[in-house]
């Protein structure tokens, strides 16, 4: 990346950045901007960014109400030479505050998805840390992260499901007070069981690919132990045993089956709406949620990094690392090893940190300093 350019992205009402260097490290006092900063270049994918926020969120306070982030790529078949610049935002005054609105080359394009052809980027926040012991909608959502990281079409198939889940309970509830009727209640379930297996057989293929790699990169010796992922579901364990077009089938057999139970509980009780991504801390062969808060935080960096290489196996894309407020959990030789890392994916990486000491030993990167609504370079 060699620019970035905010207007009314949050706390900054506008910012016109040259960024070059392999490492930039941000650091700046609490509320500074660090992560808004991080937030911005996340919201260059599909999905809601790094926050999960919503569109309308994000203009600054005060603004206009629009906001917009752009960033000038190099291309990589032309070092030196030629950029593309990609873009994203709200226009102030739109009459949709929602749909943002994405640009390559200033050109309109449908959606964020058009992006992954020049940009892909992942990222470890602090509102990942209790990602093993928390819910499994969090280990879904990380899983669906890492799908769609490497299948830019997943954000829509996993919205499909949602909104396919959202009819048929909505027609089990209509059932509860009036009849149901059979026949809106098959069509929703056939939606649901076709549109669920693509999900969880999209899930299935991303596990594969990542168990794989990480087989292949496993170093005992690594800060940043392997883990050991599988996705724990009814319809996940029907296609390891039996083609998906036959699942399906049994999936809908099964939403028939269940319907007076869910309507009774309100909820659709089976799907991939309710798997879960077990990990395990690998060299120590236990539960991840079993592990140290220490471990478990170098087990989770172990899998971002597992993902940053599994982008670049299968796009050819080394992605963009945002890595926010991960480097002051570790001790200074942990850090070295995790910049050695983070320098072999071969990408731009973004790490943040309140306190600058932390960052003393990382010569090879840019320093930026953040202070409210601007960004200058240390020193
Ligand atoms: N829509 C908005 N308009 C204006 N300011 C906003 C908006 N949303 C968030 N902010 C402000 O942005 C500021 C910076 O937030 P940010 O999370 O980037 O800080 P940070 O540097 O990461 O701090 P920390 O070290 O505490 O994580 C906060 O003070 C917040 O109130
Ligand atoms: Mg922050």
């Amino acid at each position: 990346m060699r620019r970035l350019v905010l207007g009314d992205f949050r706390s900054y009402p506008s910012l016109d950045l040259k960024l070059d260097g392999q490492v930039v490290v941000l650091t700046g006092e609490n509320g500074a901007g660090k992560t808004n900063l991080l937030e911005a270049l996340s919201m260059l994918t599909p999905g809601r960014g790094l926050r999960r926020a919503e569109a309308s969120e994000i203009a600054r306070e005060g603004g206009a109400g629009g906001w917009a982030v752009s960033v000038e790529l190099a291309d990589a078949g032309e070092p030196g030479g030629f950029t593309r610049q990609i873009g994203t935002g709200i226009e102030p005054g739109d009459g949709s505050p929602t749909a943002r609105r994405c640009r390559i080359d200033r050109v309109l394009v449908p959606s964020a998805r058009g992006f992954a052809e020049h940009l892909r980027v992942v990222w470890l926040t602090p509102a990942m840390d209790g990602l093993f012991g928390g819910p499994a909608t969090e280990r879904r959502r990380f899983l669906d992260r890492i799908v769609l990281t490497v299948d830019a079409e997943h954000a829509a198939r996993v919205n499909a499901l949602d909104r396919a889940l959202r009819n048929r309970n909505r027609i089990l509830e209509d059932g509860r007070t009036g009849r149901l009727h059979g026949s809106w209640a098959e069509a929703a379930e056939r939606e649901v069981a076709a549109i669920g297996v693509a999900v969880a057989a999209a899930r299935l293929d991303t596990v594969g690919r990542l168990t794989a790699l990480i087989a292949e990169s496993r170093d005992e010796a690594s800060p940043f132990p392997w883990a050991e992922v599988a996705l724990k579901g009814d319809i996940e364990a029907l296609l390891a045993a039996h083609p998906a077009i036959e699942v399906e089938d049994m999936y809908r057999e099964l939403l028939r089956k269940n319907r007076r139970l869910d309507m009774a509980a309100g909820r659709t009780s089976v799907g991939p709406h309710v798997a879960d991504l077990a990990v395990r801390h690998g060299p120590k062969d236990i539960a991840a949620a079993r592990a140290s808060t220490g471990e478990q935080k170098a087990l989770v960096v172990g899998l971002v990094l597992a993902q940053a290489r599994l982008v670049t196996a299968m796009s050819g894309i080394a992605p963009l690392v945002l890595l926010d407020e991960v480097a002051a959990h570790f001790d200074p030789a942990r850090r070295g090893a995790l910049l050695d890392t983070l320098c072999s994916l071969g990408g731009q990486v973004f790490m943040t940190g309140a306190d600058p000491a932390v960052f003393a030993d990382a010569e090879r990167a840019v320093r930026l300093v953040v202070t409210p609504g601007q960004v200058r370079v240390a020193g």
